[in-house]
């Protein structure tokens, strides 16, 4: 018997979408000096949501003065157990907000609503919740008795997890006594706009956190900047090795995390029905927009054809769709140029000789939508096995042995994350020390927690966000 679900909704007037929003600078929303404006749209409608300010270098100068007044006068001098304060006023009022944060960040970003609902703004209240902890605990961190922040950090983040990526390079920054100027990318701008009526309706110092929207060049201008002392920068590998170039020498600090080609290794001992769950929410979570995607199913060769099998037969139940709608599974591809970057790598697919399958599910008119893709015959030389997707599209690889398996997980030039599917407790241990990634799971994929450190090896960039570790990046120790 085929369920039919009939729709659910949520409601969007909970939102209440100005029509332009300004930039964010010591406090006050302001108009841009020399910028200009752009507009945001619903991927999933292509309707405009509203015009933003984009900063322009004077912009991006006024914010880090406002930066560096505000550490070097109130929060750098302010008490740790002081600054704990504000972050858990902040954490505790993300959550009253919570509704309306996840209904904007689904309007904004495209994600079905139970994903922003129960992960994204959850997740963000929690980061801040973790790092309040830190605050009057710095010199207990482990980094010497008497670390101190390090000034003004300039954070550009990514369109994937707008709030929750504000919430992890803003939380350990201000823990640690710095201040941010934060640059949220420009086609999801608008969670950390509310996020900055946070700082204001919890009392934070003006010029704590300012945010300055608009694309690359806003950026740019901020890494160029010689107020700040620090770059956090998530996003695609090319924009990283930029700064990393233009940074060299600079002694300004930079962690970089950047894209990545995870391998989920299933073994024949696995637990099937679970590892199917895995894979699923491994590649198609976040309509495959995670860097730590598991986006390279290896299964071992005596079950594969049971597990593709299985695997079809699950991703024809997804549901995409109306992002607001509570039981859509598969949201909106983000914009334009991410579902050209999918639709081209999906085509090399075919055109390199391995086999495409596609959920057969309607695609709604307008909005940017791909549908649950899955490749069969891939050869590690595909570039549908070696180039970042970053939709929701799983290549499909076969091995025989552990060592096999370990050798072709380890075969990318990226290192963020990994998977292993096997009973064998053993197995787990060895694998994950093989295993060049910064994040492995053992028969679980894509969990978070702020206690847990995140971040890469080789082009998925250095440095950790999250847990005890993530202070060493905001920390002179
Ligand atoms: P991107 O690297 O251009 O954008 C990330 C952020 O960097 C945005 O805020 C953007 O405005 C900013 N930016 C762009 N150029 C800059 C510059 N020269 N200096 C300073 N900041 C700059 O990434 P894009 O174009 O949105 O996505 C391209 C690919 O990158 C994706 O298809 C995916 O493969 C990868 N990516 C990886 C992410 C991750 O979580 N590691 C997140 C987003 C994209
Ligand atoms: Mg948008």
């Amino acid at each position: 018997m085929n369920w039919e679900y009939a729709p659910a909704p949520e409601s969007r007037a909970i939102v209440d979408l100005q029509p332009s929003y300004g930039l964010f600078i010591d406090g006050e929303f302001v108009d841009p000096g020399d910028g200009s404006a752009f507009k945001t749209v619903n991927p999933a409608t292509e309707e405009v949501l509203a015009e933003v300010a984009a900063a322009g270098p004077a912009d991006v100068d006024r914010a880090v003065e406002a930066a560096r007044r505000a550490q070097h006068e109130t929060w750098g001098p302010m008490s740790g157990a002081e600054r704990a304060k504000y972050l858990f006023r902040v954490a505790r009022i993300l959550q009253e907000r919570s509704r309306e944060l996840a209904v904007l960040e689904s309007l904004d970003n495209g994600k079905p609503i139970r994903e922003s609902r129960d992960i994204d703004v959850p997740l963000s209240a929690a980061y801040f919740f973790y790092y309040a902890g830190w605050a009057d605990k710095l010199e207990y961190a482990g980094f010497g008795p008497s670390p101190q922040p390090i000034g003004v950090a300039g954070q550009i983040i990514p369109w994937n997890f707008p709030l929750l990526m504000a919430a992890w390079k803003l939380a350990p920054a201000l823990a640690a006594g710095n201040t941010s100027v934060l640059k949220p990318a420009e086609t999801t701008p608008l969670t950390a706009l509310v996020l900055a009526e946070i700082f204001q309706e919890a009392g934070l110092p003006p010029g704590v956190v300012n945010v300055v929207t608009g694309a690359g060049a806003t950026g740019a201008a901020l890494v160029a900047h010689p107020g700040v002392a620090k770059i956090a920068f998530t996003g695609s590998t090319d924009v990283g090795k930029g700064i990393q170039r233009e940074l060299a020498g600079t002694g300004k600090r930079l962690t970089l995390e950047l894209g990545g080609k995870g391998a989920n290794i299933v073994f024949e001992d696995a637990p099937l029905d679970q590892a199917i769950e895995g894979i699923v929410n491994g590649i198609y979570f976040n309509q495959g927009h995670v860097c730590c995607a598991g986006s390279r199913l290896l299964v071992q060769e005596s079950i594969a054809e049971l597990v593709v099998e299985k695997l079809k037969a699950r991703l024809q139940t997804l549901r995409l769709g109306d992002p607001l709608d509570k039981n859509t599974d598969i949201g909106a591809i983000n914009s334009p140029v991410q579902l050209e970057k999918i639709t081209e790598l999906a085509a090399a697919g075919v055109a390199e000789g391995a086999e495409r399958w596609t959920s057969p599910c309607a695609l709604p008119e307008h909005g940017f939508w791909f549908p649950p893709t899955i490749f069969t015959d891939v050869s590690p030389s595909h570039r549908i096995a070696r180039e970042e997707i970053f939709g929701p599209v799983l290549s499909v690889l076969t091995f025989r042995t552990p060592e096999e398996a370990v050798m072709k997980a380890n075969n990318t030039p990226y290192g963020l994350s990994a998977g292993i599917w096997t009973e064998k407790g053993s197995r787990i241990l060895w694998m994950a020390q093989q295993l060049r990634a910064g994040v492995v799971w053992a028969n679980t994929f894509n969990r978070f927690d702020p206690t847990s450190p995140f971040g890469g090896y080789r082009e998925s960039g250095f440095g950790r966000e999250g847990g005890r570790h993530g202070l060493e990046a905001y920390l002179d120790v």
